[in-house]
């Protein structure tokens, strides 16, 4: 059901964020829209179900439009301009584009200024950088969590303000240090990935994220409940029951935002592997501190001072002594952690 919602800090529907009295006004038509749209994608078929309306014009005696009803008309049309699915199959190639943004709860503090940031379709770029600098910013402007007040995010060349949010949303999968589970049962956590998968598929996504072994240990398996009700389980598990999901979801893009950091060896060690198997083929975009991780990147982005200082493989960071990177000028110890 179409739902009105508080908009802030997230965008959380399929339309113009900045206008929500207007979908009011427009929810007979773009909620059966937004529904056909969003099975026909999940069905895979290509849609193209929204659409500009052009509104009737009365010209005055000498067949101009009034600049009044003028004005009106103009913004009407960009209110009616609805976000459509993208025709054809989504490659995941991402480009932030001049990007300049605050955060709206401090609207003075510009985060990124003339922010630019392209990941090929299929590659790996790692951000790193000091405490602070934007890497987890970057990370929620491409899920559109936000907007930039200036500059564009892109999705294959499409800007995320056309794409319908719901849908955007499935193309991209989110492993966090903090993976939000729900108090349900293990399976159903995983499951939630692939509405309608079956029994085999969630199991053979938890082996993929190293969370076989130890949900079979559990007493009740895959029913085990999670949360307050049920078993506590370890950070590490928890981030492999994230990981699980996200196989099974299987997005063009996955973002990691340090999705290893708080984990002891062996845990990061089953993590780690289990992420290996889920970035190979996707868009990935991953935050990183461990030398581990950011090696196997196609690019490296050092975040600084509100752009991207540098960039490079991890050998052409290394070498350049004067960067934020070999030169240690990573910050509050993270260039020491990966450099080491
Ligand atoms: N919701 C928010 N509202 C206002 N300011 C925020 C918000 N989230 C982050 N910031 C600010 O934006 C800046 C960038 O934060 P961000 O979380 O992107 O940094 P980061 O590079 O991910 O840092 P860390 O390495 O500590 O995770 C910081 O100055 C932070 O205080
Ligand atoms: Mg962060």
């Amino acid at each position: 059901m179409f739902r009105v919602i508080d908009r802030k800090p997230d965008i959380s529907d399929d339309a113009d964020p900045h206008a929500p009295e207007q979908q009011l006004k427009h929810q007979q038509h773009t909620v059966p829209n937004a529904k056909a749209a969003a099975a026909a994608a999940a069905a895979g078929k290509e849609v193209q179900l929204y659409t500009v309306e052009h509104k009737a014009t009365t010209l005055d005696g000498d067949g101009k439009v009034p600049a009044g009803r003028k004005q009106k008309q103009q913004k009407a049309a960009a209110r009616d301009l609805q976000p459509q699915v993208p025709p054809g199959p989504v490659l995941g190639e991402i480009q932030l584009q001049h990007v300049d943004f605050a955060y709206p709860s401090r609207p003075e503090i510009l985060i990124f200024r003339d922010f630019s940031l392209h990941v090929p379709a299929g590659k790996t770029v790692a951000l790193v950088g000091s405490s602070g600098s934007g890497k987890s910013t970057v990370v929620q402007l491409i899920e559109r969590f936000y907007d930039p007040q200036a500059g564009a995010v892109l999705l294959d060349g499409r800007d995320l303000r056309t794409l319908p949010l719901r849908w955007l949303r499935n193309q991209v999968g989110l492993v966090s240090q903090e993976p939000t589970l729900f108090a349900t049962t293990i399976y159903e956590n995983i499951a939630i990935g692939l509405p309608g998968c079956s029994g085999e598929e969630v199991e053979a996504a938890a082996r993929a994220a190293n969370a076989h072994g130890f949900v079979s240990n559990l007493p009740l398996g895959y029913q085990t409940q999670v949360g307050e009700r049920g078993v506590q389980l370890s950070g590490g598990q928890k981030q492999r029951i994230a990981i699980a999901r996200a196989i099974l979801k299987g997005p063009k893009v996955m973002l990691l935002d340090e999705a290893t950091s708080a984990l002891d060896t062996r845990s990061e060690a089953l993590v780690q592997a289990a992420l290996d198997r889920l970035v190979v083929g996707r868009t990935t975009v991953v935050v990183a501190h461990r030398l581990s991780t950011v090696q196997g990147a196609d690019a490296i982005a050092v975040v600084q001072g509100g752009v991207v200082a540098q960039l490079g493989t991890h050998k052409e960071l290394l070498r350049d002594e004067t960067g934020g990177w070999g030169g240690g000028r990573g910050g509050e110890g993270r260039g020491g952690v990966v450099g080491g």
